[in-house]
């Protein structure tokens, strides 16, 4: 993916507490710097047994604040300065001992003190739990990160698999870029909370014999990025792919296909349960009329074979003519003429809204042109030309969407 600046002009302290991952958080502030923020590493003392504040100040270009007596501070309150600046405080790695801390409302040390401190309105907690098994599944640990949830505190992970100790289960923490990507999805605008929006992406592939088959170009991306659009929008996203080679958004509840048939199947059930559809897939219009039981051999012919084809349904225009409908969007991938057969389109389809892109020169690139046609109107997006990356399309597609479908939280 193309270099991307999604925290931009955003300040955040990373506080690290006493675990062994504290040697991805050194990962994690190269990422967070890379991506545009500027980053104040905090961390405790039992942090420091792990990782030296050295690193943090090399990876993160700023002195590590480790102390609140800090006497270099002019005002000598260092978790006042530290939490007014920030525009999230990140712990990561956040230990069991620092969980109970923060549920008690606890402040002996700088982190803890500045987490107590900070205004709660504008300035919110995430913290990325990191321990081992049985510590995260007692009792007392769930219940600590059950209140820190109850008192506004996104709690991220953890997650499952190998752990220091040897041992398997629950308690890892997150891998940087898992974090890198909750915090960028905490900071969009969350037009789309509690919608739910069913997507299918990527091509489909028709068998000729066991072996071959028909597909096309489309590598899916557009429908990806849309699919996890959607996610930091707030919404709840399934995805209905056809044969790509993508990783899962984090969040979005995904469904492989292969055929056109398959991804008609797997659509139409769940489309009244969502209520948007948007059908990014390059859907192949024709597939074989039969299906050769073994591959189809040469065998010296000199006459190459034929085959029948038959049309595939049609997804989207069956989603859009049930009687209760999600909203429907649909794309039009085209080589010319792109207005007029993206109009013609969305009245063939009846639909609300329907965008344009050139296939050929999108398929398979990071970045994208995009024209929004409806009945009446189009408009281009990136709004003065030139294209622009798929993911930034993606939410500036998310926001129109929510606007068309007046939802509060888009309008205010
Ligand atoms: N689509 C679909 N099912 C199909 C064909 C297309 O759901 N069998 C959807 C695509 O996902 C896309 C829109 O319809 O959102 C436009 O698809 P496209 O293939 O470009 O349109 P067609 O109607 O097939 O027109 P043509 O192939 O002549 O360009």
């Amino acid at each position: 993916m193309s270099e991307r600046s999604d925290l931009l002009g955003k300040h955040i302290v990373l506080g690290l507490t006493g675990g062994i991952a504290c040697y991805k958080s050194a990962e994690l502030v190269r990422l967070l710097v890379k991506a545009g923020g500027t980053v104040q590493v905090v961390m405790t003392e039992a942090a420091q047994a792990f990782i030296t504040p050295v690193t943090m100040q090399a990876l993160s270009g700023r002195a590590v604040a480790t102390s609140q007596w800090d006497v270099r501070e002019a005002n000598n309150m260092a978790h006042i300065n530290l939490s007014r600046e920030a525009d999230a405080i990140l712990v990561a790695p956040a230990s069991a001992d620092f969980m109970a801390k923060l549920a008690q409302g606890r402040a002996d040390e700088l982190l803890s003190l500045l987490c107590l401190a900070r205004p709660r309105e504008r300035c919110p907690l995430l913290v990325a739990p990191a321990m081992n098994r049985e510590m995260w599944s007692h009792p007392a640990t769930q219940r600590n990160a059950q209140i820190l949830s109850d008192d506004g505190s996104l709690v991220l992970g953890p997650d499952c698999g190998d752990q220091a100790c040897g041992e398997v289960g629950d308690g890892r923490m997150l891998e940087p870029q898992t974090l890198l990507e909750e915090l960028i999805a905490f900071f969009q605008p969350k037009v789309l909370r509690g919608q739910r929006v069913l997507i299918t992406a990527g091509p489909t592939f028709e068998s000729i014999d066991p072996v071959r088959g028909i597909t096309n170009h489309s590598s899916g991306k557009m429908g990806f990025a849309l699919a996890r659009a959607a996610v930091e929008a707030g919404a709840v996203v399934t995805l209905v792919a056809g044969p790509v080679n993508l990783p899962t958004p984090r969040g979005v509840r995904r469904i492989d296909v292969m055929s056109a048939l398959q991804m008609h199947d797997a659509v139409l059930p769940l489309a009244t349960q969502h209520d948007v559809f948007v059908a990014t897939a390059a859907v192949a219009d024709w597939r074989p009329a039969s299906l050769s039981q073994h591959k189809i051999k040469k065998e010296g012919k000199k006459v190459a074979p034929t085959f029948e084809l038959t049309e595939n349904p049609d997804i989207l225009a069956a989603v859009a003519a049930l009687p209760d409908a999600p909203y429907c969007v649909g794309f039009a991938a085209e080589s010319e003429h792109l207005l007029e057969h993206a109009r013609a389109k969305l009245l063939r389809k009846r639909i609300p809204l329907i965008v344009g892109n050139l296939g050929p020169a999108t398929f398979g690139r990071d970045d994208n042109a995009l024209l929004l046609v409806d009945a009446t109107e189009h408009r281009e997006l990136p709004e003065h030309g030139g294209t622009a990356d798929k993911l930034d399309l993606a939410r500036a597609l998310m926001l129109e969407l929510a606007r068309r479908m007046k939802l509060p939280a888009a309008l205010s």
